[in-house]
């Protein structure tokens, strides 16, 4: 007997009512795909990129990791990266971070949580660098908040040093990167108005940004 027989239930009913709608959709798609968005968010189930966003498969690549970082060493997300920017030509990254973050707070508890720890290293080395102004926040939700914004900027930075990132742009490439933060108690995305389109924009972009995010929280 077939484990999971549910979920297999819900994949046929799922293709049949994409294939009343458009009975050619899984045949064009098979051919190629040729998404504009790429999407780098957290692993949390509760943050599904197409469902979010609204968009059809097809139509953005995603790569997902705990806490949606965006690590220089990390050929899993570097390799995306390359593919969506060399050979998709996606013409938006969107690094979409969500509040509550389990990865986040994770970074702001001492408690040991095994392997993870290394991964969410990371994320308190963006805290170091920012722990006068988060220091100063005693809300714990609230810091926690605020962290989750930070992180997504900091990403954002991250994916714009990329040498895949300032290469398209020194070619003349169509790329805009973006940071935004998804609220899972609303279902509303919200823009940290990060947004990156050339390397020239990049120190001021990024330093205007992260002073208006440290202003909002003193
Ligand atoms: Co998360």
């Amino acid at each position: 007997m077939r484990v999971l027989n549910h979920l297999f239930e819900n994949n046929r009913t799922w293709a049949q009512g994409i294939l009343q709608k458009d009975p050619d959709f899984f045949k064009v798609l098979s051919d190629q795909q040729k998404p504009e968005y790429l999407w780098i968010g957290c692993s949390d189930s509760r943050v599904p990129a197409n469902q979010i966003i609204g968009l059809q498969p097809g139509e953005v690549f995603v790569h997902r990791n705990i806490a949606n970082m965006v690590i220089h060493t990390d050929m899993n997300c570097l390799s995306v990266i390359q593919y969506a920017v060399d050979f998709l030509k996606v013409k938006h990254i969107i690094v979409c971070g969500h509040y509550g973050c389990g990865g986040v707070e994770g970074a702001m508890d001492s408690r040991p949580q095994g392997l993870v720890d290394n991964w969410l290293r990371h994320i308190r080395d963006i805290y170091q660098k920012y722990e006068s102004t988060l220091d100063r926040i005693t809300d714990r939700k609230c810091r926690s908040t605020k962290l989750c914004e930070l992180n997504v900027i900091e990403q954002v930075s991250n994916v714009c040093h990329t040498t895949i990132v300032q290469e398209a742009w020194r070619r003349g490439q169509e790329l805009a990167v973006h940071g935004w933060i998804y609220g899972l108690e609303n279902g509303l995305i919200r823009d940290l108005h990060v947004c990156v389109r050339e390397a020239t924009e990049l120190s001021e972009i990024y330093r205007i940004a992260v002073d208006e995010e440290l202003q909002q929280s003193s």
